[in-house]
């Protein structure tokens, strides 16, 4: 080779070098599965996870929606999404759900107490002081705060076996209970009337492992419905974001008769 090609055969080499780590990388610089298999009940399904992500230019969001602000750190849909809610689901969750900040989205409120009128119930409703306090006097001499004897804990809604005292929250909401069924009935919307619900997010720390109070730990206290109907279970997770999506743009299968066109292997 002659001397004065030598630097356009070293800039040559280094333009295809660039090339080709190109063509390597995705489009998107990011590290992604091309390819992704799935195998369920329902048939294997291979799902083209580039195509979707960069050839149909679909954010990583719309599907990875637990990382709002964070494009890596991406879970598996079955993290969370169990196939069913049971005791196996709940006793291995905390520790495979590996963000922190991920536990929000399921137990998203704490209850903190808000100023509820305690001296309008005392004068101008016209109650008596036994309508809450104890009438007798030898279980609270004089009304206190019910905290001096009930112990803080998440409400049950059960009654407490005579003789011992129920929690606090049990305690308190029996007596608020006889004239005001409808909050409680009401569920969620109900108790934002006495307590302020304030974001679970806001108090957490988001980094180092969390311990969930038990307080905010069971669905049913605020909800009706099993967590089976608020969070989708595994299968049905995949068929809405998957179908949800292909219907709303009238692209790709969906719909009774589009079974095989996902589950194609075995
Ligand atoms: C159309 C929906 C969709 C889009 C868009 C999408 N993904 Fe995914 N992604 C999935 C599904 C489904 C899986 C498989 C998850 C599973 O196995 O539970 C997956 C798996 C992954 C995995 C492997 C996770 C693991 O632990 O095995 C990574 C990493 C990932 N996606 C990153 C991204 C990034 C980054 C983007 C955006 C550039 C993106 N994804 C866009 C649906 C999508
Ligand atoms: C960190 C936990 C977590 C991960 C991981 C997760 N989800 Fe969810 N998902 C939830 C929670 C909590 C809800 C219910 C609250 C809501 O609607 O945001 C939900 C709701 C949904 C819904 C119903 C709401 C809607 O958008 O229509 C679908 C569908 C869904 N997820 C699909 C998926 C798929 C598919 C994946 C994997 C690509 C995934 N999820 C990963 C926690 C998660
Ligand atoms: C997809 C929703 C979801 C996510 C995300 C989630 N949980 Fe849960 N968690 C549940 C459900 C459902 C239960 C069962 C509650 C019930 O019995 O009503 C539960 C129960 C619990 C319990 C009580 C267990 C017991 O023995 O009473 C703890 C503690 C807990 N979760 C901690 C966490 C922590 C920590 C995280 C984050 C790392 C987290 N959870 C993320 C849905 C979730
Ligand atoms: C509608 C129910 C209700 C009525 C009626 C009621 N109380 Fe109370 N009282 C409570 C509850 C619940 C608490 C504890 C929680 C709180 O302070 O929000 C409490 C707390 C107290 C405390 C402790 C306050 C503190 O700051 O520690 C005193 C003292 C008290 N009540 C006195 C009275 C007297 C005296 C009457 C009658 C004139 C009365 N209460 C009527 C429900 C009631
Ligand atoms: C000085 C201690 C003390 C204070 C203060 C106290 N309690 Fe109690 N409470 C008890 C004990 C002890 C029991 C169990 C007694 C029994 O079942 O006979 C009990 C039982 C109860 C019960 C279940 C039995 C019943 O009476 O229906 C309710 C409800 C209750 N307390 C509500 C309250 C409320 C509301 C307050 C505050 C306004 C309060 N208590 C303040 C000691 C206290
Ligand atoms: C009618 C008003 C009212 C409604 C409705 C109500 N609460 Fe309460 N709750 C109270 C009062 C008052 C207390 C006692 C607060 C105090 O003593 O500082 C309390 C106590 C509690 C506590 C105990 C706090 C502790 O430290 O032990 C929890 C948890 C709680 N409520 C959760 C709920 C939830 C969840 C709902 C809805 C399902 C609800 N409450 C509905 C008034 C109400
Ligand atoms: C004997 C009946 C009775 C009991 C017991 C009772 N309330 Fe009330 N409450 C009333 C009445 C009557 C009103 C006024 C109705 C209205 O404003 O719509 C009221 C109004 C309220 C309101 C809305 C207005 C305000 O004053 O802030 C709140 C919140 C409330 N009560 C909380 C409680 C809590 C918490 C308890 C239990 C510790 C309780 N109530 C127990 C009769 C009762
Ligand atoms: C302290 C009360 C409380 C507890 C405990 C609670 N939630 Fe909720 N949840 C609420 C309230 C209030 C809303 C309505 C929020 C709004 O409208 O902005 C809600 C909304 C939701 C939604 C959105 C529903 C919709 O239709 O948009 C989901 C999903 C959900 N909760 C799941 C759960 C799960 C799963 C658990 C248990 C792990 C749980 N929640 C525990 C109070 C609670
Ligand atoms: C946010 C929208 C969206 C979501 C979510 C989505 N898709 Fe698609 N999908 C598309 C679009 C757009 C096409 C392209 C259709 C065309 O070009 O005709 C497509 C096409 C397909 C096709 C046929 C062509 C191909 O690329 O293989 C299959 C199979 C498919 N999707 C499977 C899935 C599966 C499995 C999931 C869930 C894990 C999923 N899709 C989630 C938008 C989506
Ligand atoms: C857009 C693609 C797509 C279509 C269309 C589709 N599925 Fe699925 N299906 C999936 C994915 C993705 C999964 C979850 C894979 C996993 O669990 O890893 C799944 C899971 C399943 C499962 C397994 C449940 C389990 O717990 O293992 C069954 C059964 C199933 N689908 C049946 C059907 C039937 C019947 C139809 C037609 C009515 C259908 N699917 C249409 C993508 C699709």
């Amino acid at each position: 080779m002659q001397k004065r090609y030598l630097p356009v055969a070293i800039m040559t080499g280094v333009l295809s070098a660039v090339a080709l780590v190109g063509y390597i990388m995705p489009v998107s610089g990011e590290d992604i599965p091309k390819r992704i298999l799935l195998p369920n009940a329902g048939g294997a399904v291979v799902f083209s996870h580039a195509g979707h992500a960069v050839d149909y230019n679909i954010s990583c969001q719309t599907c990875h929606h637990e990382s709002k602000e964070k494009r890596t750190n991406v879970q598996r849909c079955k993290t969370c999404h169990g196939v069913t809610y049971d005791a196996a689901f709940v006793k291995t969750h905390a520790a495979s759900i590996n963000d922190n900040a991920a536990c929000v989205t399921c137990h998203h409120y704490e209850t903190a107490p808000k100023k509820w009128g305690h001296e309008r119930h005392q004068s101008e409703l016209g109650l008596e002081c036994t309508d809450c306090h104890h009438k007798d006097t030898s279980i609270e001499p004089e009304p206190q705060s019910c905290a001096n004897c009930h112990e803080s804990g998440a409400p049950t809604g059960k009654k407490a076996e005579a003789g011992t005292p129920p929690n606090q929250a049990d305690a308190v909401h029996a007596r608020c209970v006889s004239c005001h069924e409808g909050l409680f009935a009401n569920k969620e919307k109900g108790c934002a009337t006495c307590h302020t619900l304030k974001p679970l997010r806001d108090t957490l720390p988001q980094k180092g492992a969390v311990k969930l109070n038990s307080m905010f730990t069971n669905c049913a206290v605020c909800h009706d419905k099993p967590a089976q109907k608020l969070v989708p279970g595994s299968m049905d997770a995949y068929h809405k974001q998957c179908m949800g999506c292909h219907e709303k743009l009238g692209m790709g299968p969906y719909g009774k008769k589009a079974c095989a066109q996902c589950h194609t292997g075995k």
